[in-house]
Order: C-alpha cells, then structure tokens, then sequence
C-alpha cells in the first residue's frame, strides 16, 4: 500500500484516502477487480452500475433464455450485489469502494438502493443532475458525490442539498474537453469554454461556500478529465483541489475489468483517433474512431433523417435510458444501442464495440501496468522498471 505523505489525504467521511480517484466506467470497464484493486491501495475505487450482467456467465444465459426488461434489471441487480461483495474482498478492508449510478439510467434508484444494502462506502451520481439523491438514500449510512462541470452546477446541487439538511461528502468536478465517456456540456462548440478550466472553479468555488455560509474545506473537491503525470497532480493539489479523478489511465491497468483488445485500442489511440459525438443519451460523448463508430459516424445524417419522430422497440429489451434517442425517435439524440456497442468493446469485439476514451495521452504511453504502478507514478513521479508476463486475463 502507498503512503499519503507527499499530499495531504483526501478525506471523505472521516476516512483519509490516497488524494487520487479511479472514476466509474460503464459498460463493465470498472467492476469488481479494478474498484477493489484501487482502494487495497488505499484509495477510492469505483464500480460503474450500469450492466454489470455482463461479467457473469449464468446471469446473461438466464437473460438468453428469458430476455425481458424484469429479468434484464434484475440481472443488473445481482450482478451489482455481488460485484461490491467481490471488490470488498479484494480491498481487504481498506480505502473506499464507490458505486456510479448515472442520472439518466431509468432503474438509478434500484441501483441505489441495492448498493447501498451491498455495503458500497459511497455512490457517485453524474450524466444529470443528482438533485434527489439525499432522498433516494434517506437514513443509509453512505458518502454522496454528485458529479458536475462547473462552479454553477455545484452551487446549484449544494442549495438544493442544503435545503434537505444534507451537504455533498465530495464533488467531482469533470472537464468535458478532456475527460472520457459522457460529457457535462449541452453543446460540443461549448466545451473549451473557460468556466470548465479547473482552477478558475477552484477559484469561483471560494466564493460560492462562502456565499452559502459554508467553508470550502466542508466538501472535498475532486478534479477530473485529462490528468495523466505527477506533475498535473502536483500542480492540481497545490491549487486547491483535494483529490484528481482518472478515467482513461485506470481502464487499461493489468487489473482493469476489459478484455486485453480493449486496453490496446484505448492505449494504442493517438490524438487523431479520438472522436466527440452526441450520444443516445443527447449528451455528448468521446470515444476512440473504431470500425462501428466510423461507419455510424459516416451514416448519421442519413440515420436521423430516416428516423425521423419514429420510435423503436428498445432492442435489448432493458430499457436502460429513461430517455433514449434512438427507442424513442428522437432527432437531435444518437441513434443506436448503447448497451449492445458498449457491451460489445468489453468483450474486445473490436469491429462493433463502442470504446470510450478520455482526449489525453496515458502515464505511460501504450503500456499496460498495474495499479499499484500508475497510483506510484502520479503520487511520486517515479517509475519502475515493468514486470514481464504480469498481464494475464479472464473474463466473467
Ligand atoms: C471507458 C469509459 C467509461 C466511462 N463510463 C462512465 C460512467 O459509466 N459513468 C461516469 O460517471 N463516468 C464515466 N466515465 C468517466 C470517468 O469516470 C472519468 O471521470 C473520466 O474518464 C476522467 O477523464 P480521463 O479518462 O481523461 O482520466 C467513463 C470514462 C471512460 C474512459
């Protein structure tokens, strides 16, 4: 395990933390062996909610044979408990094991729920607005951590929360020039807008506590989105911010829940391969220039035009999005099934998957490493030699 004494620990109710976060990934990306990984080190891992199902064998053959939205979410529901229950052993009793629910998943409050009866330390709610989440999780003894872009949105979740007698343990505050999967902005021409730049926020974030009557150091502020060296945890500390979130870096760990092809596409892209596009969700998204997002890419006008207003039957039968473009003929949104493309690059079906992807390059370029490696290299800058044969694999 690494010590904290380069940085001050990040501190998330009462417990003290290494000051780095691995973020959520869906569909799968981070489940038990990555979020349980991170915090034996000492640090906060998280689970991403969303589809776990498809890391257990029986749990889709159940679905094969029985596809309809009840069996579906339940699958979800056991694959959740048991991931948290798998990452707890891994962690030994140590650091913190987060869930993260997305605002627009139309079952986020059973997803709740059930983390929080599986024993998850915290839930992490982004992709919306978590105003009600103090209500979802009412009398549970759980860390609240809303994810938002800018200094207006955490004023916003903050006076809300305020008003139910509950302040946030943490935010995380995501840059959607950078960061990976879906992002915080209306608008894709808006995303290099300065109101997004880290310390003008930890600036402006001064100023909101103390018009709230509240002192910036009552809730831990966490950066995240394009943080890839020492050198950016150190300057991202020293101004203020009290934890930096990875994406991107922690996917393509040895401990990382993908299969291997996934970790080469996202650690062999360069700048040129990576692409922003808007979402079923009708949020935007980026992601890395595979086979299936170029020839979708190429055909989107002509896929909007045809769809029109026309709605789908969900094709998976999940109905994961209370929202969702293409089930719903929504012209603006994008137009196809998330949860077939995203569960598709966990398996490493290269050809069809949807590979999310942060806009920066890796600690350490196209190499996979383990975790312990990557927390060592942002805390203290130094590397060492990598040890060969160590990335070794099974799926589910
Ligand atoms: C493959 C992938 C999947 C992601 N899925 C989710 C998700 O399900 N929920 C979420 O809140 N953020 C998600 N994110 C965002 C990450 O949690 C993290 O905040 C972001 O990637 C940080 O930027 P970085 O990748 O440049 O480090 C995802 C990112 C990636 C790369």
């Amino acid at each position: 395990m690494l010590n904290t004494q380069s940085f001050p620990p990040l501190v998330i109710r009462g417990r003290s933390l290494l000051p780095i976060v691995q973020g959520g990934m869906g569909v799968g990306i981070s489940a038990h062996r990555l979020a349980g990984s991170v915090a034996r080190e000492g640090a906060l891992g998280t689970i991403a909610s969303i589809d776990l199902r498809h890391h257990h064998r029986d749990l889709v053959e159940l679905c094969r044979q029985s596809p309809d939205t009840t069996t579906l979410e339940q699958a979800n529901l056991t694959a959740l408990e048991r991931e948290i229950r798998a990452a707890r052993v891994i962690s030994d009793g140590r650091g913190m094991i987060a869930v993260n629910v997305m605002k627009a998943v139309s079952a986020q409050a059973d997803y709740v729920r059930v983390a929080c009866e599986s024993g998850a330390d915290a839930i992490v709610m982004g992709a919306g607005l978590p105003l009600d989440l103090p209500d979802m999780t009412e009398g549970r003894d759980v860390a609240l951590i809303p994810i938002l872009s800018d200094s207006r949105g955490v004023s916003l979740v903050l006076k809300k929360w305020m008003k139910k007698g509950r302040l946030p343990d943490a935010v995380v505050v995501e840059h959607p020039a950078h960061a990976g999967g879906h992002l915080g902005v209306g608008n894709l021409a808006d995303m290099h807008d300065r109101r997004f730049d880290f310390l003008r926020i930890l600036e402006e974030l001064e100023t909101v506590f103390a018009s709230l009557g509240l002192n910036r150091r009552d809730v831990p502020v966490i950066v995240a989105g394009g943080i890839n060296s020492h050198e950016a945890v150190r300057e991202l500390l020293n101004a203020g911010a009290n934890g930096v979130q990875l994406g991107t870096p922690f996917a393509v760990t040895e401990e990382g829940d993908a299969h291997p092809n996934f970790k080469r596409v996202l650690a062999e892209a360069t700048p040129d391969d990576i692409v922003e596009f808007i979402s079923v969700t009708g949020l935007p998204a980026r992601a890395v220039k595979t086979p299936w997002l170029m020839r979708y890419l190429r055909h989107e006008a002509k896929i909007r035009e045809k769809v029109g207003a026309l709605k789908h039957a969900c094709p998976t039968a999940l109905e994961c999005l209370s929202v969702c473009g293409w089930r719903d003929g929504i012209e603006k949104f994008g137009h196809f099934c998330i949860d077939t493309r995203l569960a598709a690059a966990l398996r490493g079906d290269v050809a069809n998957g949807l590979f999310f992807r942060g806009r920066e390059a890796l600690p350490f370029g196209t190499a996979i490493r383990s975790v312990h490696d990557l927390l060592e290299l942002l805390l203290t800058g130094a590397t060492r030699p990598a040890v060969a044969g160590r990335w070794s694999f099974s799926l589910g």
